[in-house]
């Protein structure tokens, strides 16, 4: 048996996913070893509850209250505890004492990245955070390494697991979104409180990370537009449903050029759009994740797996953790970020796309042609129309399809809309996305 050097490595945290980390690090010792040329020895892990019961049976002795204390005896330091405090200063301290960091912590890079990173850079520790998008997914690596020499153009992401099972099931079985998102919570999918999923904040913070590895700078969350999926009604499913369409929650990191100053800039959004029924997203259903990414020369692109779960999870810890133990025992340097385009972001109002929109109108003559003049004055151009009659109740209701459109055009149109007296309802937007350039 060959002897092997050891590499001390300290869990934080021991939940979903740490439990199954832990799991799968005593369970196959002897296999990472091989493959990395170094063992693994898992030191210890920072729990608040040492008493507590854990997903997978683990060792009692090795667990602590003392996360400062288990970095100090850490080469290799992995963050699964989640939110922002304590997890920020532990991952600075890790970095700080000479570690380096593996986290799946969506929360603390999209808020703190910038700062982490520099703090990693400065003292030349590797910081990797595969697990913090799409669960399971291989897309940090491949953004970050993959295509680093290629131009990243567009990224559409399905990234959030419980808004895609939610409008799944509306689009498969009718459901409204409450009873959709009462059988997510029922799963297990959705947390007690849906608010990060459903108000679109947990994709929000994928997108940041996205768009910042993408595009080489620096995206903070608070520049994301964010829209949740709290509006989407089943008529709006199944007004899709006939015209071809299905409805997704993406996260949109695209690469823009202002057509007057030629100046590039980036733009990073959340919000429920309809994608073509042909298109592969739509083909990602339950609560698996994909993202699709077009890149100037490789083209069309898509990673599809499932974007959660403890052990899923852990898979992408782990790949972290094996990198990084590599680099322990070749020696030099490991990737770094790469944060240096520092495009300027584009505001919500100056994206350009394609929109459908529903309201109800008054079915009496002329009705159309005010309907008709809204969209001339603002000049956005009407692509399709259908209107359908309720024998029931005698309301018109129009969906109003256009071509490209520039947002804050779109918003001027909907305003006079909603002002006017031949529209008898609220005006409902979803953007169409999904066009390969
Ligand atoms: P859990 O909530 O299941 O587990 C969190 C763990 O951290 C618990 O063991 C908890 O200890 C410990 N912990 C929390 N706060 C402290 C503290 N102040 N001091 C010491 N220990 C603390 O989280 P998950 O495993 O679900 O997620 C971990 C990370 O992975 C998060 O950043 C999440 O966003 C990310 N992630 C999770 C995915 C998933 O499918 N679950 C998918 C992708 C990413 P105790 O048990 O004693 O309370
Ligand atoms: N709440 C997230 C989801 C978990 O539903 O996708 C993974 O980040």
């Amino acid at each position: 048996m060959i002897e092997y050097r050891s590499l001390r490595v300290g869990l934080l945290g021991c939940g979903s996913v740490g439990s199954q980390v832990a799991r799968l690090l005593l369970e196959h010792g002897e296999e990472l070893a091989q493959r990395i040329g170094a063992r693994i020895e898992l030191v210890g892990i920072a729990v608040r509850d040492v008493t507590a019961s854990r997903d997978a049976e683990l060792p009692t002795e090795l667990f602590t209250t003392d996360a400062r204390d288990l970095i100090l005896r850490s080469d290799i330091v992995i963050e699964l505890m989640g939110g922002i405090e304590p997890a920020r200063s532990l991952v600075l301290a890790a970095i700080a004492s000479g570690a380096d960091v593996v986290t799946g912590n969506k929360a603390l890079l999209a808020q703190h990245g910038p700062e982490l990173f520099a703090a990693a850079e400065q003292v030349g520790a590797q910081l990797s955070y595969e697990a913090a998008v799409g669960g399971a997914i291989p897309i940090i690596r491949p953004l970050r390494e993959s295509l680093a020499g290629d131009r990243v153009e567009r990224i559409l992401g399905v990234v959030n697991g419980t808004t895609n099972y939610i409008l799944d099931r509306m689009d498969t079985t009718g459901a409204s979104l409450g009873d959709a998102l009462a059988a997510a919570t029922a799963l297990g999918y959705a947390e007690a409180d849906p608010t990060a999923d459903i108000g679109g904040y947990d994709a929000a913070q994928k997108a940041a990370i996205l768009a910042s590895i993408a595009f080489h700078t620096s995206v903070p969350v608070d520049a994301v537009y964010r829209e949740g999926i709290t509006e989407v009604t089943s008529a709006q499913i199944e007004s899709a449903k006939r015209a071809g369409y299905v409805v997704k929650l993406l996260a949109i990191c695209e690469r823009l050029t202002d057509p007057v100053t030629g100046q590039e800039g980036v733009s990073a959004r959340v919000y429920p759009a309809l994608v073509a029924r042909g298109h592969p997203l739509a083909a990602v259903h339950g609560a698996n994740n994909a993202v699709f990414v077009e890149a100037a020369a490789a083209g069309p692109l898509m990673f599809y797996g499932a974007g959660a779960g403890g052990v899923q999870t852990a898979s992408a810890v782990l790949g972290d953790l094996v990198a990084i133990a590599r680099r322990h025992v070749i020696g030099g340097p490991g990737t770094a970020e790469s944060i240096r385009a520092e495009l300027p972001m584009f505001p919500i109002g100056r994206i350009r796309t394609r929109y459908s929109i529903s309201f109800d109108v008054a079915d009496e003559p002329g009705v159309l042609a005010t309907v008709a003049q809204f969209f001339a004055q603002h000049r956005v151009s009407v692509e399709q129309l259908q209107q359908t009659v309720s024998e029931e109740t005698g309301r018109a209701t129009l969906v109003i399809g256009t071509h490209e459109a520039e947002e804050s055009a779109l918003a001027d149109t909907t305003a006079a809309l909603a002002a006017s007296s031949v529209v008898t309802s609220s005006v409902s937007v979803l953007r169409i996305e999904g066009a390969v350039s």
